[in-house]
């Protein structure tokens, strides 16, 4: 029995407030539902209307890399066009623009930001350090203060390069500066895979290659050995969740490109939403709904969580920092944990209207 119960009481609360109380990091973001993000090429106005009425979370129109060079000019015409035109109702929506090494970006900012008062974020790909994503957002700061932009367009790191993932820490860190856009990072398989030479062809999936033999089980000549297939992912997922969360981003896996097997993305989605991960790219409207039950609490998971924040209030009002609750050591940390969920949870209902 601790000595003063108010004490433990005080810890509740203070470990049960949002983490921006910790002096260095900064402020949320906006808040947004990001459990599904649908990619659309801007090539493709057949396919926007049914973007629109998907159940993706947010959708974003794409003028880099699902937009031949030839198509450039025509695809962001068609995308200025549909982000007035269309009703998307309470999706978030968001542009990927070209890169910074292309002829095209800077005019992609200028139209998408000066002419749609509707887009929320800008994805900016091949991020590689921090001063990629100043260059862009001092030209959306221009751009906005020109046309007396009111609400702020904000801007997501695409980061998949080798250079992009040694910067990790640096550009995640940048969402410090006073005024940063930056809200999320996402991680591009495809082109990470391509910069760091990485033996193979599939975007987001895992490879035959990248596993473990374990030794003979036993002495004999010939004794079976077992092969584990290993997420080839792992390593690069876990840094650039690390460096997100750390400060306050949204990390959001990128494809995963064989949109057959729902079986292969429902593996990866859970191993995405196991790591931290908010969510996950889409690229066909079929992949929608696995990736948005994957990212959504489970009622039963919700009940258990009501059921942990009334242990630990129990626990608090008898003085006690660990009780136990179905076998399980529960302290205050739980607390923090049951909350994400259960405001996860809130926040799924709440956008469902
Ligand atoms: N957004 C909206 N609608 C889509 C879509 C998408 N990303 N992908 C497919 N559709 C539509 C198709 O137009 C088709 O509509 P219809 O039934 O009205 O004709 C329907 O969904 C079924 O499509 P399907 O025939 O299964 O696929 P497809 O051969 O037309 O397209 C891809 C396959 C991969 C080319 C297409 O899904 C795509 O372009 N995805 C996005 C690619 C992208 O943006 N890449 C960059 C990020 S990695
Ligand atoms: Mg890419």
């Amino acid at each position: 029995m601790p000595a003063c119960p108010s004490l433990y009481s005080a810890a509740f609360d203070l470990l049960s407030a949002p983490s921006t109380m910790m002096p260095s990091v900064p402020a949320p973001r906006p808040t947004r539902l990001f459990r599904s993000e649908l990619a659309v090429p801007g090539s493709q106005p057949k396919m926007f209307e049914k973007a629109a009425r998907s159940a993706a979370d947010a959708v974003y129109l794409d003028l880099e890399d699902a937009v031949a060079f030839d198509d450039k000019a025509s695809a962001r015409a068609n995308v200025v066009d549909a982000l007035n035109a269309i009703d998307w109702g309470r999706k978030t929506l968001e542009v990927r623009v070209n890169g910074l090494d292309t002829p095209f970006m800077f005019r992609d900012v200028i139209d998408i930001v000066s002419r749609c008062p509707r887009i929320d974020l800008l994805i900016v790909p091949k991020i590689g350090s921090p001063a990629d994503l100043h260059a862009v957002d001092m030209l959306v700061g221009q751009v906005e203060m020109e046309v007396g932009r009111s609400q702020r367009t904000g801007l997501v790191a695409l980061v998949e390069s080798a250079m992009g993932i040694a910067n990790i820490e640096a550009i995640a860190a940048s969402a410090a500066q006073p005024g940063s856009r930056l809200e999320g990072i996402t991680f591009g398989s495809g082109d990470f895979a391509a910069s760091t030479r990485m033996r193979t062809t599939s975007i987001g999936g895992v490879t035959p290659h990248y596993g473990v033999l374990t030794d003979p089980a036993g002495s004999q000549p010939g004794a079976p050995r077992d092969f584990h297939w290993n997420d080839p992912w792992h390593a690069v997922h876990s840094r650039l969740v690390v460096a997100a969360r750390a400060w306050n981003l949204r990390p959001l896996d990128g494809p995963f490109a064989d949109f057959r097997d729902s079986d292969g993305l429902l593996a990866s989605a859970r191993r995405a939403a196991a790591l931290g991960f908010e969510g996950k790219m889409c690229i066909h409207p079929a992949q929608i709904s696995q990736v948005n039950d994957v990212f959504s609490p489970r009622e039963d998971e919700v009940a258990h969580a009501h059921r942990i924040i009334d242990a630990m209030r129990a626990a608090a009002a008898a003085g006690q920092g660990a009780v136990s609750l179905d076998g399980r050591m529960l302290d205050i940390v739980s607390i923090r944990q049951a909350e994400q969920l259960i405001d996860r949870a809130e926040a799924i209902r709440a956008a469902a209207g």
